[in-house]
Parts: structure tokens; sequence; C-alpha cells
């Protein structure tokens, strides 16, 4: 069996969203620091870019979590693997994700920050997938919403390949 990768959304396509979602951003938050939350490994490349977009001053901190145990599809229970090395009590943050699938690791974060005493907890996403939610969740910043199609590429992995593709493609399997 082999993996062909056809490209759902070209580098320059999520370069000029990035852009914007950084524009948006930095106007909302005028006068403030965000505390970004990069939830590794899949959003590194999406959180880099965007924190790169953003004027207001920024903080970035990483946190990994999983959900998956390899395979495609979601297990429901979310682990925090590694957590920040920051304290964001009192802190704007934004978890930043590269996509929302299931719902269950916003749900789950989104609720770990109010707890842990955020001045102001928000979402951006880079991918939502919103035909596969099991949770309903508020997210504040999307990039792109796309159809129920296992996506690999700019961090996302396929039994962790393909994270460096510099594009969003889909896995079809021959
Ligand atoms: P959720 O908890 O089901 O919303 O899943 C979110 C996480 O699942 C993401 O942060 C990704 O790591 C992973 N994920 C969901 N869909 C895909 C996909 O199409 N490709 C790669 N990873 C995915
Ligand atoms: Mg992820």
């Amino acid at each position: 069996m082999s993996e062909n990768i056809r490209v759902l959304l070209p580098e320059e396509e999520l370069a000029a969203r990035i852009a914007e979602l950084g524009e948006q951003i930095s106007k909302d938050y005028q006068g403030e620091t965000v505390f970004l939350v990069c939830i590794l490994k899949g959003a590194s490349f999406f959180a880099c870019e965007l924190a790169k977009r953003i004027t207001v001053p920024v903080i970035i901190d990483f946190m990994a979590t999983s959900s998956y145990d390899g395979g495609t599809v979601s297990s429901g229970v979310v682990k925090i693997k590694k957590d920040l090395d920051l304290d964001p009590t009192g802190q704007n943050v934004i978890i930043v994700e590269d996509i929302i699938d299931s719902g269950n690791t916003l749900n789950f974060l989104g609720q770990l920050f109010k707890d842990r005493g955020a001045k102001s907890v928000r979402m951006v996403t880079m991918l939502d997938k919103p035909d596969r939610r099991e949770v309903d969740v508020h997210v504040d910043y999307t990039g792109f919403t796309i159809p129920d199609q296992f996506v690999v590429g700019y961090g996302l992995d396929y039994d962790q390949k393909y994270r460096n593709l510099p594009y969003i493609g889909v896995v079809e399997l021959d």
C-alpha cells in the first residue's frame, strides 16, 4: 500500500491567512500582552508563523497533549505529556492548535487555563474539521474550515511523517 499526498492548501494561501489572523489578534489585544500556548508538536509551525505576524507583545510557551495513539481516530481522553514552563496566571492565554477535530483537546485545555487563573482564554486553530465534532467548543480564530479528511503537512503528521511539508495535503492510500 502506498501513500499519495494531494495538495489541499498551498503554502501561499496558508501564509496569507496566517497574516490575517495575526492582524486580527493584534487589533483585538491592542495595549495587552498575549501568551501563546502552542500545542506540540502539530501546532509548532503554525504558532511560529502566527507569532511573527502579531504586533502586540508576545510570550510563547509549549505544551504537549495526546488523544491519539498513533492512529487517525481520537481516543477521547486527553493527557498532558509535557506541561508549560511558564505560569499562565493573569495572562491573556491564546491556545494555538493545528486542527480541531473531535474538539476534545481544546475543550480540555480551555477549562484547564480557566482553572489555572488566566486573565482571558481564547483559541486559535489553523484548521477546523467541524463534521467530526464530539463536544461543542467555541473557537475564536479559525484559519480554514476543511472537509472530513485526514490531512498532513505544516506540522501535522501521519504516524510522525510529513510534518515538514510546507503545505497542507490529504493522505490518499492506494
Ligand atoms: P481533537 O481533540 O479530536 O479535536 O484532535 C485534535 C488533535 O488531533 C490535533 O491537535 C491533531 O494533533 C490531531 N488531528 C486531528 N485531525 C488530524 C488530521 O487530519 N491530521 C493530523 N492530525 C490530526
Ligand atoms: Mg495537535
